[in-house]
């Protein structure tokens, strides 16, 4: 099991501590301000052929970090080279693991579970909540005292979410006011095993508990009474790590058994369907698409919007059912569709937590109204998106109103959204803002100007050359 190789002085304060762990970097990758880019999503052609989204996000943040805990090495093939993804990946080297590219592959040596080590600089996590709070997990079960910071965006988001389960596991948090980056964490070993019921539905904080059970003697259980993504406990099981999950009075529990080793694994890593969901909404709205976005993760607690898209009469057909590392995969074929407006069971929201932004654009060229509700957990993404979203389309053209927990949109019955000339989307570091918006752009008659299409790159780094693809 790992030891405390150097080290932060545990008494000291936070800003001092953080002081000194800002060693220099080459460079801020993660610092989109000196690369704000502006762009105008023009009304477009239809959109046609065959497309592949890059590698599921979630699944690529735990690729890395289970090979990372693993003896021996893993290979990863279909990885998200997304900023989010590669901040991961930067903080697990910094704390011993190595992982490098291999041709079109990623390879990770991993370091063993308790075998994590002291990293000597703080883990800057970039825009990226799911490496945040997945990694405080992590380090919550190592004798470890990390930093862990990021930008503007992450530096709003609450993660007493996590530091309310961890510290009951034995770990100390100095998070700055609000329960907000920058944070300090000092992790105990060993830790306590708890029995946590998670009290918002989130996989981010599900994770972290999990993972910090990796390294605590004995079990560590998670109720979950709404069902939310299931890749962690997939892919530990694929790990090898001895986890149970089962049904207890219709509320999942999931067990951990800690301090068994984890075993080498090759990840096939399916495509993100939160990055198909953008083109899956353009093809719909875009009159004559006839797309197929090809290898598209259809796992069911993610599969929601495809649910929804459905029930508002979206012709969207999955070809070639398979399955693929261990979720199941489908070609979609999606064709432009005349979608109806429908009131959004608030049940289905985890399961597509991330496509509301894009749904929003769906249903604002519905006929007749959506209704969404039982949302407040978008406003604690990279943005506030009821907020972002309700702006956004109102400055494109559409009938938004927006409410505590959800947006009211009543639709264009198909025609195209014309917003006024000088309107600008707001992305606020927000790479669903900015790529639903740029949705609406080719869907609409004249356009929209997105302010800051730099944060696109968190997660899906070739979208603006997938766009010219299928709209050509
Ligand atoms: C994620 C869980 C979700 C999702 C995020 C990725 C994950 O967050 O919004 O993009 O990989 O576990 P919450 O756990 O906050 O719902």
């Amino acid at each position: 099991m790992g030891t405390c190789r150097a080290g932060f002085n545990s008494a000291r304060a936070l800003p001092e501590a953080i002081a000194t762990v800002k060693a220099p970097h080459a460079s801020q990758p993660f610092d989109t301000r000196d690369r704000v880019t502006s762009f105008r999503f023009q009304p477009s052609r239809p959109l046609t052929g065959h497309i592949r989204v890059p590698g599921d996000k979630s699944i690529s943040h735990r690729s890395l970090m289970f090979g990372a805990l693993a003896l021996g090495r893993s290979r990863i093939s279909g990885l998200l080279e997304g900023e989010d993804v590669l901040a991961t990946a930067a903080a697990l080297r910094a704390m011993g693991a190595t992982i490098e590219r291999d041709g079109d592959d990623w390879l990770v040596d991993g370091v063993g579970v308790g075998g994590l080590l002291q990293p000597s600089a703080a883990l800057d996590m970039g825009n990226s909540g799911t490496s945040t709070r997945l990694l405080m997990g992590l380090v919550a079960s190592h004798a470890i005292t990390a930093v862990f910071t990021g930008d503007a965006s992450l530096s709003r988001r609450p993660m007493n979410r996590v530091i309310d389960p961890i510290s009951l596991m034995g770990a100390r948090f100095e998070p700055s006011p609000g329960g907000t980056l920058p944070l300090l964490l000092e992790g105990i070993e060993p830790a306590v095993p708890v029995t946590y019921r998670l009290p918002v539905a989130s996989a981010q904080v599900k994770s972290a508990v999990l993972l910090a059970g990796l390294n605590t003697p004995g079990v560590t259980t998670v109720i979950e009474p709404v069902p939310t993504r299931d890749h962690t406990e997939r892919m530990l099981r694929g790990f090898g790590a001895r986890i149970e999950v089962g049904k207890e009075d219709g509320e999942r529990v999931i067990r951990v058994h800690g301090r068994s080793d984890l075993k080498p694994c090759d990840v096939i890593v399916p495509g993100d369907p939160s990055s198909a969901a953008f083109f899956v909404v353009a093809a719909l709205l875009v009159p004559g698409s006839d797309l197929v976005i090809e290898n598209v993760g259809l796992n069911p607690t993610r599969a929601g919007l495809i649910e929804v898209l459905r029930a508002m009469g979206g012709n969207i057909k999955e070809l070639d059912q398979r399955e693929v590392g261990g979720e199941p995969v489908a070609d979609l074929r999606v064709r432009h569709s005349v979608l109806t407006g429908i009131s959004v069971d608030p049940a289905l929201a985890p399961s597509m937590i991330d496509e509301f932004p894009v749904l929003f654009v769906a249903a604002a060229m519905a006929e007749g109204r959506t209704v969404t509700s039982g949302l407040e957990e978008l406003r604690v993404k990279e943005s506030d998106r009821l907020a972002a979203m309700a702006a956004a389309l109102t400055g494109a053209g559409a009938q938004i109103e927006e409410r505590e927990d959800g947006l009211v949109i009543d639709g264009t019955g198909g025609a195209p959204l014309r917003g006024s000339a000088n309107s600008r989307t707001k992305t606020h570091l927000d790479h669903r803002i900015a790529m639903a918006m740029a949705v609406a752009g080719l869907a609409s008659s004249n356009g929209v100007e997105v302010d800051d299409t730099a944060p696109i790159a968190t997660s899906f780094p070739n979208f603006m050359t997938l766009i010219e693809e299928a709209c050509t």
